[in-house]
């Protein structure tokens, strides 16, 4: 069965590397069934973060999001989540580099709040953040 996922392009990666990162996910199989370059407001990115609010991280999240535009995506494949998230990395560049040289991360992320890309973690979350971001989809 397809499997559908958000996958988020952020800020600083999309305007260095959106072209890039764009094609590498073509390449690996995924159909991108939905794509929108979206500034998210400070609100926006609090709202999709909610889970981290309390974080010593959070403001710094909200600031780093909510800096300029990001490709909003909806991928769609055979274990689309997992899948997405193995191609991203570890969130941290340090450990992607360690582990998954290949990974997106390894690649693009300056730090591990800078990096460079967002995916859903499981399938509530997927279907979360897909409402979010595009709306209801008809499936
Ligand atoms: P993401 O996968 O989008 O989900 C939560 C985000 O919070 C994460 O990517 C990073 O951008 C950021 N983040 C997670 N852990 C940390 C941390 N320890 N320090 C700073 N930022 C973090």
């Amino acid at each position: 069965p397809t499997e559908h996922t958000l996958a988020v392009i952020k800020p600083d990666s999309t305007q260095e590397h959106k072209d890039t990162i764009m094609n590498k996910i073509k390449e690996a199989g995924f159909c991108i069934s939905q794509v929108k370059e979206t500034k998210l407001t400070r609100e926006m990115a609090e709202e999709f973060y909610k889970d981290h609010k309390g974080k010593d991280f959070f403001n710094n999240l909200v600031d780093y999001m909510s800096q300029g535009p990001s490709i909003m995506m909806i991928l769609s494949k055979e274990n689309a989540i997992a899948e997405w998230r193995e191609m991203m990395g570890p969130a941290d560049p340090e450990q992607a580099m360690q582990v998954k040289p290949d990974s997106l991360r390894a690649q693009f992320a300056k730090s591990i709040l800078e990096n460079a890309v967002h995916g859903s973690s499981n399938v509530q979350h997927a279907m979360d953040n897909i409402k979010f971001i595009f709306g209801d989809i008809p499936s």
